[in-house]
């Protein structure tokens, strides 16, 4: 499969077989995203993963809790991988940052986030982006220290479920040149 193969044919996948996935799987998948650029290769990602079914269900029950209940299916997935970072990267992003107002650590994270997808799709596997998740519940669930914020879970398995191309804005929607 040819890059161009892996973005058109990846779709967020929200029901997924039984089959479990090899650690080395979802390792050959973080690798990817391991290689990510980052504002001044901060690299201020860390991936906790639950693959084993007693964590990963207590894991989803504390935060897709109250308003964020509607994902709880996401448990059913083999794998949930939460992905967080240090909120000030390090100090050159935390001094750029400032400066520019741009959250750079986000940009980076989401970067390696796709980078992992990707690679995923090209293992045979689906993914889903989740955003819709108590924050404060997972950071205490992760035990993260202070700085750190799990920003995005992906839930990742094999497919079971083979949905069609959600629609996309055409490129002269998003595009502009020279203005
Ligand atoms: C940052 C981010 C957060 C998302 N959060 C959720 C979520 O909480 N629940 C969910 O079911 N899908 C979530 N999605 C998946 C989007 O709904 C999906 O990517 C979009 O509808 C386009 O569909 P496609 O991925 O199949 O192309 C999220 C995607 C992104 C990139």
């Amino acid at each position: 499969m040819n890059l161009d193969e892996i973005i058109k044919n990846r779709r967020s996948i929200r029901k997924f077989k039984d089959t479990p996935v090899d650690r080395a799987v979802i390792e050959a998948c973080v690798e990817a995203a391991r290689l990510a650029p980052s504002a001044c290769n901060a690299q201020a990602w860390h991936f906790n993963i639950f693959d084993e079914e007693a964590a990963k269900e207590a894991f989803c029950d504390a935060v897709f809790t109250g308003i964020y209940k509607p994902m709880i299916f996401f448990k059913k997935a083999p794998v949930i991988i939460a992905v967080s970072a240090s909120i000030g990267g390090n100090l050159t992003t935390r001094l750029g940052q400032m400066v520019s107002g741009t959250r750079f650590y986000l940009i980076d994270l989401g970067i390696a986030c796709e980078h992992l997808v990707l690679k995923a799709q090209e293992l045979g596997l689906g993914t889903c982006w989740i955003g819709w998740f108590s924050a404060k519940a997972a950071k205490k669930a992760l035990k993260l220290p202070l700085g750190h914020q799990a920003e995005i879970i992906i839930a990742l398995g094999y497919p079971d479920e083979s949905p069609a191309p959600r629609p996309r804005k055409n490129l002269k929607e998003i595009i502009t040149y020279n203005r």
